[in-house]
């Protein structure tokens, strides 16, 4: 990971302590993230929910290594503003393409294949989500929905809907703020 990178994660955590409305990743979640995508093939990424791009960072970063590219989208041009700057702070505008607007409807505008998916935005539209992009997804590619443990009660629908899926496997990881990695499959 480059020094430019670091820089800006390193300003960004700093910033998040000043605003009210920076909910990302912990540091330990975000660097389980960008150690996923080094160890896969991933290329081709997509995360719901951009605030203000600290996740981002950390995937863009990864993805950088192969020439990778991420569609990050939020609701708040506000926030993809502020995420913008971050990523070109650290040098990786160029594979970063932020989509401001509603999740579900960017989401069916993006074409596949796909073969990573943040799911990190609104808890009430899991199902949704997965649903529009499971199709463009790779087998072998992953959906990482964050907030496991501390949305449990809100994911629990959620979960239980990924277990009855037989085209996914999902293990549920006690990192950061509880993660599902789910993993789509050709059916057995
Ligand atoms: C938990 S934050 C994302 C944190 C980010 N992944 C990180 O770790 O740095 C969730 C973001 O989703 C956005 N969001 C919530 N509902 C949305 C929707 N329906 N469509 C698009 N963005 C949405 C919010 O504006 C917020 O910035």
């Amino acid at each position: 990971m480059n020094r430019l990178v670091i820089d800006a994660i390193n300003k960004l955590e700093s910033f998040m302590k000043t605003v009210d409305d920076a909910t990302a990743l912990p540091r330990e979640a975000a660097e389980f993230v960008h150690a996923l995508i080094l160890a896969a093939p991933i290329r081709r990424a997509v995360e719901i929910g951009t605030s203000y791009g600290y996740s981002g960072l950390w995937i863009a970063s990864a993805l950088a290594t192969r020439s990778g590219r991420l569609i990050t989208i939020d609701h708040l041009q506000r926030k993809s503003d502020a995420a913008r700057a971050s990523f070109q702070a650290a040098d990786l505008l160029e594979y970063v393409d932020l989509r401001i607007g509603t999740a579900s409807e960017i989401l069916r505008s993006i074409n596949g294949p796909l073969d990573f998916v943040l799911n990190d935005a609104d808890k009430d539209n899991c199902i949704t989500y997965v649903d529009i992009v499971a199709p463009k997804l790779v087998d072998g590619g992953i959906i990482l929905t964050d907030n496991t443990t501390t949305h449990a009660r809100e994911l629990a629908g959620f979960i239980d809907y990924m277990r009855r899926r037989h085209d996914f496997f999902t293990a549920i990881l006690p990192v950061g703020n509880g993660m599902a990695l789910s993993i789509k499959h050709a059916r057995p």
